[in-house]
């Protein structure tokens, strides 16, 4: 009985250990590694170059640190899109640096987008607050899933995929964006492709797009618009 009992022990934490190692690289890949402390209020001007980034001294930590106001100022105005941006990351908010989550909010204004992007680091929760928001999302399956919400109502955009929100309604619409890293990363499929320094040579684009250089050089001569 004892034997039995501690056979069934060993077992368990044999299986225990063989699956955190499996584990380990995989949770890496999904969202950010998880605190190895309370907290790590991000040194934002740290010489020191580490994936994220060193902590300021503890002791000089105070509950300043984990306050943020800036959700209401004013973020990055795309006027091209009749969108307001405002981000609080890891860069924002330093206290986010290793609690692996951070948050969007976007004004719409009436036929305001903001265009098909990926966040390469983070899964995303959109809830609209205000008006009325077309969100959809691309799998790698090609199949568009969207839906059109309005106060209240939460989408989920899965890691890595494209997606975008357009406002559909006839006033104003708000939403905001939760993330599972503090710094989600944010490429803008337009830009990336049509605005990049140096751009990325016609032939590339004509074959890809199946279009001739006329219109890639039009797409260009426009596309860098969408970066503020
Ligand atoms: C902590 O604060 C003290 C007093 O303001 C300052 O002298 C010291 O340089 C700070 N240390 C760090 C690591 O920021
Ligand atoms: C963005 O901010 C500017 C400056 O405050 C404001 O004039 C504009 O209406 C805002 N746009 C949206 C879409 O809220
Ligand atoms: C490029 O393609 C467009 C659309 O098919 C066509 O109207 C235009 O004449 C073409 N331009 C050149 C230079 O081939």
């Amino acid at each position: 009985m004892q034997n039995m009992a501690s056979y069934n022990v060993i077992h368990l934490v044999i299986w225990l250990t063989f699956l955190s190692l499996v584990q380990l690289p995989m949770r890496s890949h999904c969202a950010d590694p998880g605190p190895l402390q309370d907290f790590c209020v991000a040194d934002l001007n740290s010489p020191v170059l580490v994936n994220g980034f060193p902590c300021k001294n503890p002791a000089n930590v105070t509950s300043n640190d984990f306050f943020f106001d800036g959700l209401q100022k004013l973020g990055t105005v795309f006027d091209a899109l009749n969108v307001n941006l405002t981000e609080v990351d890891v860069f924002a908010f330093p206290a986010l640096n290793t609690l692996g989550m951070s948050m969007n909010r976007v004004q719409f204004h009436p036929g305001g987008e903001n265009p098909p992007h990926i966040h390469p680091r983070a899964t995303e929760l959109s809830l609209v607050t205000e008006g009325k928001l077309f969100v959809g999302w691309v799998s790698t399956a090609y199949t568009l899933n969207w839906k059109i919400l309005t106060a209240g109502q939460v989408f989920v955009i899965p890691p890595g995929l494209v997606h975008f929100q357009l406002n559909v309604g006839k006033g104003n619409a708000l939403f905001y964006a939760f993330f599972n890293s503090q710094n989600p990363g944010i490429s803008k499929i337009a830009p990336a492709l049509f605005a990049s320094t140096p751009l990325i040579p016609d032939p590339v684009l004509t074959t890809a797009f199946n279009v001739n250089k006329t219109i890639i050089d039009l797409i260009k001569s426009r596309a860098s618009v969408l970066i503020p």
